[in-house]
């Protein structure tokens, strides 16, 4: 068993391979958090909190006279509210009563075997139920009723632990929350965090930001309604010093695709809060008598050895532990060539085959008919809705088309953006209703479109039934599932006004329920998902889809950042990444050698590139087939950050044996007669000897990672390299 419970000390500790996390039902049955760091014995960590009086603070009533407990400095598994902690909370409830107060005690806990799930929400899995074990803590507060399930699972040999709430309503009227953060997590010293976070915007997502943490409470989140591009529900804390390699890390990942809120508040002892959950904007949610809320998951992950050990915990634990598709691990993912750049909408089924013929010399396996294709769909600003093939553009109809797709022994996916609707469609026409507007006012436009009320059956049913119709109508080996706007317009015409704060979360619920139903009745379907690029890439949209579109921006310098950010925490194996016209000074070779740090593929007319760029492309079409376990199985090294001005951007994939590696490079800025780069390789054996690219002569692992490669200066800016190296 992972989870001990001590007896004597009343202290639960969680151990995984490598860490330990402690909590204990202390003073006054107050669950406490003791501990979250390298491995400790079950020792109880409770020596660590000194009581006094702290001035000025509130203390429980319970104490009477006593001036030294106070909730105020207390590290807590979950927060009180309004019990004299002023500090930022887990929750906020109205009760029955009106009041505004939570005040949970332990008073159960139970440690089972296997996985908790939850029944609204999608979550992490066990490989093997044996391997994994949960702690339920109940905390209650006796004079509202209201009642806490904290749930941990310790996943011992992935060093993760994920941690999930539920509210329960024990009492005789509704309770409205107004706040639920699924994690609290308290230092006792926490003067010398970093906050590490993935900002970004359209086109730039998850771009690299750290900053010291001060006496302040920061917060980053996202209120559009998704998970967005501007913040990503992924942080890290860790050590002042830590770096690439060395140095506390922890990691907090949301399994949510809506609005989040990260907090991280160091208070006047120095000691460090931080919440993360559901955004409480707009949020306001009743919990009837006897009901149940769920708040998302958090997937935690510690380790000592930097942000490359960080995100290796994060690569293998989510290429195993969150996604069923068989595409994840079993079945190899084909080379595409998307539509979108080649024709945006202009395109006829004569087109679409013969940029398949086209590419079919490049090696590409599948053709994905971008946005366009439905309704009536000739720029963005209709057909949104009518997921009807549109026979004028594709004359001969879906299902013949797939089979000219097929007939050159290449398969064919579509494009959807299900949770849209034009003004100008059938179906706003028909069902005004089900568009999210409020009442009285003219939707905000963006792009021209409006988002669907996915809180509501009807629209979920609608959009299952029509994505299936397509689905069932032909052979379709790819689905893209698009998003290209922030909800704004938050209202539902089926809930009473009264439940309008319900829209926001209650949208991600359907949201869900619709990719559940269409996935599971398509389990042979390769889904990628994609918002504008990627404005949804988070651990709750790579639980459906095993891979994503990192951004719009396809220019392969621009990539490097934007691969760069996305690999704190999603592996590689779901990043698409293609090659495109975008970038015109950059040679081909070198966007191939970018986008094989992902998916690999094509998003360009390839009836116009030469005969002679067609058998490059086919040659690194190849190549990107030959390295594919090692970029899709491997470990991932970041070997310089393209944020610092320096010459040279380069990365690394290295097999799990260390037997190969693929090592890339991409020149971005040389000076003039500079000195000689070095790229220094990571994780190779040092007593092995690794050939470069079938080169005659062999060297060390630890040459290749002390002395490092040089790199040829005598070449055009742009260029990229890749070295295979192989263990002899
Ligand atoms: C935004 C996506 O990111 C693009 O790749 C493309 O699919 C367009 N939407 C289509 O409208």
């Amino acid at each position: 068993m992972s989870i001990k419970f001590n007896q004597t000390t009343k202290s639960i500790t969680l151990h995984t391979k490598h860490t330990s996390y402690q909590m204990k039902i202390g003073n006054l049955d107050y669950l406490l958090h003791l501990y979250y760091g390298p491995t400790i014995r079950d020792a109880d960590m409770g020596y660590q909190i000194m009581q006094y009086d702290r001035g000025f603070s509130g203390n429980p009533y319970e104490s009477r006279n006593a001036r030294t407990f106070s909730l105020d400095a207390q590290p807590q598994e979950f927060t009180t509210q309004q019990q004299g902690d002023f500090r930022t909370t887990s929750i906020e409830v109205v009760n029955g009563d009106g009041s505004y107060s939570y005040n949970g005690k332990a008073v159960d806990f139970k440690i089972t075997k296997g996985k908790y799930q939850l029944d609204t929400l999608p979550c992490v899995f066990a490989n093997d139920e044996d391997t994994v074990d949960t702690l339920e803590v109940t905390l209650l507060d006796t004079i509202s009723n209201v009642q806490i399930i904290l749930l941990y699972s310790v996943f011992e040999e992935a060093d993760i632990i994920t941690r999930a709430v539920k509210v329960k309503n024990l009492g005789e009227k509704s309770i409205h929350l107004k706040k639920i953060m699924s994690v609290c997590l308290d230092f006792l010293n926490g003067a010398n965090f970093d906050l590490v976070s993935l900002p970004g915007r359209y086109g730039q997502e998850r771009q690299v930001e750290r900053q010291k943490m001060t006496h302040h409470i920061h917060t980053i989140g996202s209120v559009r309604g998704s998970s967005s591009h501007q913040q990503n529900p992924f942080v890290i804390l860790c050590d002042r010093n830590a770096t690439e390699d060395y140095g506390n890390c922890y990691g907090f990942s949301l399994m949510y695709s809506g609005n989040f809120l990260t907090e991280v508040e160091l208070d006047q002892y120095d000691q460090l809060r931080l919440v993360m959950g559901i955004h409480p904007k707009q949020f306001v949610y009743e919990v009837k008598p006897q009901e149940v809320f769920e708040g998302p998951e958090v997937v935690m992950a510690f380790t000592e050895y930097g942000f490359t050990g960080l995100s290796h915990l994060y690569h293998d634990f989510y290429r195993s532990n969150l996604c069923k598709s068989k595409f994840v691990k079993d079945v190899q993912r084909p080379v595409l060539i998307n539509s979108w750049e080649a024709a945006f909408m202009d395109f006829d089924d004569v087109k679409l085959v013969n940029i398949a013929k086209a590419a079919k010399k490049m090696g590409v396996d599948l053709l994905v008919m971008d946005d366009g294709w439905f309704g009536k769909r000739d720029d963005d600003n209709s057909g949104l809705g009518d997921w009807v093939v549109n026979e004028k553009k594709i004359k001969c109809g879906l299902h013949k088309l797939v089979e000219q797709i097929n007939d050159l022994d290449m398969k064919f996916g579509i494009w959807f953006e299900p949770e849209m609707v034009s003004e100008d469609s059938d179906l706003y026409r028909a069902h005004p209703e089900w568009a999210m507007q409020i009442p009285g006012r003219h939707a905000v436009r963006s792009r021209n479109q409006m988002a669907l009320d996915m809180s509501r059956k009807d629209v979920q049913d609608y959009l299952i039934e029509k994505v299936n119709a397509i689905l069932d109508n032909a052979n379709i080996f790819y689905v893209k599932w698009d998003i290209n706007r922030s909800l704004a317009d938050i209202w539902s015409n089926n809930l009473p006004a009264d439940k309008q704060g319900e829209v926001y979360h209650r949208y991600i619920l359907g949201l869900y329920r619709v990719m559940d139903a269409i996935i599971k009745t398509h389990p042979d379907i390769l889904f990628e998902g994609c918002s504008g690029g990627g404005g949804r890439y988070d651990a709750a949209m790579l639980h459906y889809y095993p891979q994503y579109w990192v951004s719009d921006n396809n220019h392969p310098i621009d990539r490097l950042k934007l691969h760069y950010g996305t690999s704190f925490v999603y592996p590689i194996s779901s990043m698409g990444a293609h090659i495109s016209d975008s970038g015109r000074l950059v040679p081909l070779k070198t966007k191939a050698v970018v986008a094989m740090c992902g998916t690999f593929g094509y998003e360009l007319d390839a009836t116009h590139l030469s005969e002679e760029e067609q058998k490059l492309c086919k040659e690194q079409s190849e190549l990107f087939r030959k390295y594919y376990h090692i970029i899709f199985d491997g470990d991932y090294y970041r070997l310089t950050n393209p944020f610092e001005i320096g010459n040279m951007t380069a990365w690394q994939h290295v097999t799990k044996d260390k037997s190969e590696s693929l090592l890339s490079v991409v020149v971005t800025n040389l000076t003039c007669n500079g000195p000689q780069e070095y790229i220094h390789a990571k994780g190779l054996e040092p007593n092995a000897m690794y050939t470069i690219n079938d080169s005659k002569e062999a060297y060390s692992g630890s040459a290749l990672m002390n002395a490092g490669i040089p790199i040829n200066r005598e070449v055009p800016e742009y260029t990229a390299f890749q070295f295979h190296l192989q263990k002899q």
